[in-house]
């Protein structure tokens, strides 16, 4: 296990896109390309998913990857809606016909640092525009030392049912090493409110591999999670990318524990989650026998996007906010990553687009592929395929037992699946067509 460990810990993505974002091959998708793309696959169903970017936090989390702004500054909320909601009308504006929505996700930075009534702000002004769908799916990332009542209140009248609650580790010492304020009492506040409320599915972040984290970080960790038990459990890999995060630079690299004692703690941290009820459901993610997740795990519907996994696939997702990702099964965009420079477009009437991707025919069956591996643990052969060519790349995860091959395709084996990443490099025809020269991604233990 210790060499198979040391063998695949390598620099390799975390397939929430296919091509993934340093493949895309557009620096800048034109505007008319990318709404072309969106309107085509709208005109087939009206249905859609919204992304919301809310990039403020008042601190800055060390370990965070994710594209935030700092600032205590609150009066930087108006005019970041105003631009959500301009931005909103360039959409509107091109889609022949008035959207459902049938999923929403507010994503950070931090959602819960806008005011309660800057999100109904927000939110009530797009409501005007759309029809919801029935049986939507509404959430959004809640930091659990800015979520309050009120938050809880106004989002559930809004139609949100689920929450994604940022616990991370629950010891005081990782916490002040990764500089992230919060306590147990708050996420208990915010997860015992929440239900009272009547949200039906609460989430936890967690995080192994964190700078000084030990096994005894990960039981404490569950115990809290066994006294709460929420619906769902996304227990990330430590995704260390300090070339690309600078808050990250502040740890020391040999705090951090190497592949084996970092594999170790998610065994031990996957162990205890079984012991308390939960399913392994896909790459990092475990669930309740009774939540969707887990259901859509079940009958093979389960999807992976940007966000992580979802039961529901939904083929045209549109990012509103700085750094947010549209996707429209052929093509994907990202916005401009900067507040400023995304505001600042936005308000010369053009999308703020920062680069995207159209997807070739082989892309397209990749990308197929991956997801399949990602969510279903098997995938099958596609007329076209490089199956020499992959099963070449595949050839040493043989041996070692991580997949094996049948006639009609290829199927993760039990050792496999924390191997997943590794996996899915050998369908990935765009790394080995320009395999990176510089560091580019986390590594995949
Ligand atoms: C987009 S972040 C926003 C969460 C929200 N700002 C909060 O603090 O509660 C969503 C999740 O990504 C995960 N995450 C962030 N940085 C990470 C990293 N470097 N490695 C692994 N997971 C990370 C965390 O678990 C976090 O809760």
């Amino acid at each position: 296990m210790e060499n198979l460990l040391e063998k695949y810990d390598i620099p390799a993505p975390r397939y929430t896109s296919y091509p993934t974002v340093p493949y895309w091959e557009a620096d800048t998708l034109s505007e008319k390309e990318w709404t072309d793309h969106v309107v085509q696959v709208f005109q087939r169903d009206h249905h859609l998913s919204l992304y919301i970017h809310l990039p403020f936090c008042e601190r800055l989390c060390t370990y965070c990857g994710c594209n935030k702004h700092i600032t205590t500054n609150h009066k930087v909320e108006e005019p970041y809606i105003e631009a959500v909601l301009a931005e909103w009308k360039l959409y509107t504006d091109r889609l022949p016909g008035r959207p459902v929505l049938s999923e929403l996700h507010l994503g950070g930075g931090t959602p819960t640092f806008f005011h309660p009534e800057s999100l109904r702000e927000l939110l009530e002004s797009i409501f005007a525009t759309v029809d919801i769908a029935p049986e939507h799916e509404f959430s959004f990332e809640a930091h659990p030392a800015s979520t309050t009542e009120e938050h809880l209140e106004v989002l559930y009248e809004l139609g949100f049912r689920r929450i994604s609650i940022g616990v991370q580790d629950v010891d005081e010492k990782i916490l002040h090493v990764i500089r992230r304020y919060q306590t147990i009492a708050q996420v208990k506040f915010v997860t015992e409110t929440a239900r009272a409320i009547g949200y039906d599915s609460v989430n936890f972040d967690l995080i192994f591999g964190l700078p000084f984290q030990k096994q005894e970080h990960i039981i404490k960790t569950m115990e809290l999670v066994g006294s709460l038990m929420p619906d769902r459990i996304a227990f990330y890999s430590y995704a260390h990318v300090p070339w690309l995060k600078n808050g990250q630079r502040a740890f020391d690299e040999n705090d951090l524990p190497n592949a084996v004692d970092k594999r170790a703690l998610y065994e031990l941290g996957k162990d205890l989650l079984e012991q308390l009820g939960y399913y392994d459901v896909g790459m990092d993610h475990f669930s309740l026998e009774k939540d969707a997740l887990f259901q859509s795990a079940q009958t093979g519907t389960l999807h992976r996007n940007f966000m992580g996994y979802t039961p529901v696939f939904t083929p045209l997702t549109i990012g509103l906010g700085a750094s947010a990702i549209g996707d429209t099964t052929s093509a994907f965009a990202q916005n401009l990553k900067t507040v400023a420079e995304y505001q600042n477009t936005v308000a010369t009437g053009h999308l703020p687009l920062l680069r995207g991707h159209i997807l070739t025919a082989e892309d397209l069956k990749i990308r197929q592929h991956i997801l399949n591996l990602m969510c279903r643990y098997q995938t099958s052969w596609q007329p076209g395929d490089q199956r020499d060519v992959i099963l070449a790349r595949l050839a040493e995860p043989v041996t070692d037992g991580l997949v094996e091959i049948g006639p009609s395709g290829v199927r993760v084996t039990e050792l496999g699946k924390g191997y997943l990443r590794n996996i899915c490099l050998a369908f990935d025809a765009r790394y080995w067509d320009k395999m990176p020269s510089g560091r580019v991604f986390s590594q995949a233990v």
